[in-house]
């Protein structure tokens, strides 16, 4: 395809560090929209003949279709999908085939198609989160009023709900979304007809070529067009935020299905046994997609360097960027999936969660605002009264409501009776109805609302 002025051929260890084919093939279907965008395009402006514009059209066709049933022979020789595919065309239709590379590169070529492939996945992620936030506003809703422990430190805290933990990741999630959305807007221009950098001195459309691929616009510099790939950036860091969301959610499943926890009993879909341990039910999709985000991160940050202190415009160092966002997208779509099974799947132990949402005298703080609501303590001095009656349980082995009113009494001698129904759980859950609050009534909002958002 280039060899012209070259009077030997590449050596071996030249081919294999400059082919690209084992890999990119995977943009085929993009590479050949992409060409018979620009065929047409071509042919429209009187640049090629419209006869020669169908015969390309039409052979790039039949090229796709063997491609899509296994039949085509990919050749390291030919470096890359661009040249593997124009090759065949060239063997099914001859002297047309030549004419298609006229006023393009393959840097505005493959530009285009990656950004088309990406663009997929973007779509792809998308509607990933959006089967994973249904799922969860599932388990939201049939568990709005399933008290549990809330943490910090991983120190039990205050009481929450399970709907208020799960819509939490809902939360997440969509902002993972909106983030791709934003992403995909900012990307969608069209590189072809760049050409290698400067643009072309034949009449092109780049407009009709950017409409006919699904663009909004033709990229508005040449340079920047076939050397930007601030839209795999994105990808990848649109994917690595979410894959960093989804590992800690996957954390969490991992610790609540534990023997120790009880929280959650995961599907048998979704777990696997032990070959040396008969009673083992080991939650390693959870820890997969808990792993995922390792190689993900990897990929970023290998993208990121590669593009560092790049010179303009094109240069091969860019070839390197497909693995990247390839290995990155399959890894967050397979986390993304397996996430939704186990969550769809996933049942509460509504008594476990019950039973540890008390404990850890989780509704200290519910007493100390009683101090400061009911007999007017400024809260300091409310905190530090309470933190005295929890010190005393503790000594006791007991709970705080297990402390008689004569104990309760000795942190401040006003205490009375009523303060032992803000002691409950249910009462603690319920009374945190500020907006975004735990308080049952408050998360069913946040349902409603998410509901009417992803109908
Ligand atoms: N396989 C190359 C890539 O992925 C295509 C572009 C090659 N351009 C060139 N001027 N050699 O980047």
């Amino acid at each position: 395809m280039w060899g012209g002025r070259f009077a030997a051929g590449p050596d071996a260890i030249m081919e294999a560090i400059n082919a690209s084919i084992d890999f990119d093939k995977r943009m085929a279907q993009q590479d050949i929209e992409g060409s018979r965008a620009h065929a047409a395009m071509l042919a429209a402006c009187d640049i090629i003949s419209d006869k020669d514009g169908e015969a390309i059209r039409e052979g790039l066709l039949t090229v796709l279709s063997e491609i899509e049933a296994g039949e085509f022979t990919f050749s390291k020789e030919l470096e890359d999908i661009h040249m593997n595919v124009e090759s065949r065309l060239k063997d099914l239709i001859g002297e047309p085939a030549g004419r298609l590379h006229t006023g393009r590169s393959r840097n505005d070529q493959v530009a285009t198609d990656f950004k088309l492939w990406t663009r997929d996945q973007f779509d792809a992620a998308i509607s990933g989160l959006d089967a994973l936030m249904k799922v969860l506003l599932v388990q939201a809703e049939e568990g709005a009023d399933i008290v549990m422990p809330g943490f910090t430190h991983l120190q039990v805290a205050q009481p929450v709900t399970w709907g208020h933990h799960m819509m939490a990741y809902v939360e997440m999630f969509a902002r993972d979304k909106s983030r791709m959305e934003d992403a995909r807007v900012r990307m969608n221009e069209s590189p072809l007809g760049a050409a290698a950098l400067a643009g072309t001195a034949y009449p092109i459309d780049r407009d009709m070529t950017a409409k006919a691929l699904g663009f909004d616009r033709p990229s508005a510099n040449s340079l920047d067009a076939v050397s930007d790939r601030d839209f795999a950036l994105e990808f990848l860091s649109c994917a690595s935020i979410c894959a960093t969301h989804l590992s800690r959610f996957a954390e969490e499943l991992v610790i609540w299905s534990s023997a120790q926890f009880r929280f959650v009993v995961l599907s048998d879909r979704f777990s696997t046994g032990s070959s040396i341990m008969p009673q083992k039910k080991n939650p390693d999709a959870a820890e997969l997609i808990r792993a995922k985000v390792g190689r993900i991160n990897g990929s970023l940050v290998a993208l990121l360097t590669i593009m560092k202190g790049l010179p303009l415009a094109y240069s091969k160092d860019m070839q390197e960027d497909k693995e990247q966002v390839f290995d990155a997208a399959d890894s967050l779509m397979l986390a993304l999936a397996a996430m939704t099974g186990m969550v769809g799947d996933m049942k509460p132990n509504v008594d476990s969660l019950r039973e540890s949402a008390a404990m850890g005298f989780s509704t200290a703080t519910d007493l100390a605002d009683w101090l400061v609501r009911e007999l007017g303590l400024p809260f300091r001095d409310a905190h530090h009264a309470t933190g005295a009656l929890v010190k005393m349980a503790e000594d006791k082995g007991c709970d705080l409501p297990e402390l008689s009113l004569k104990e309760m009494q000795s942190a401040h001698p006003k205490i009375n009776q009523s303060v032992y129904s803000v002691l409950g759980v249910d009462n603690s859950v319920a009374s945190r109805a500020s907006y975004g609050g735990t308080a049952p009534d408050q998360v069913r909002q946040q349902i409603a609302r998410w509901n009417g958002k992803l109908k």
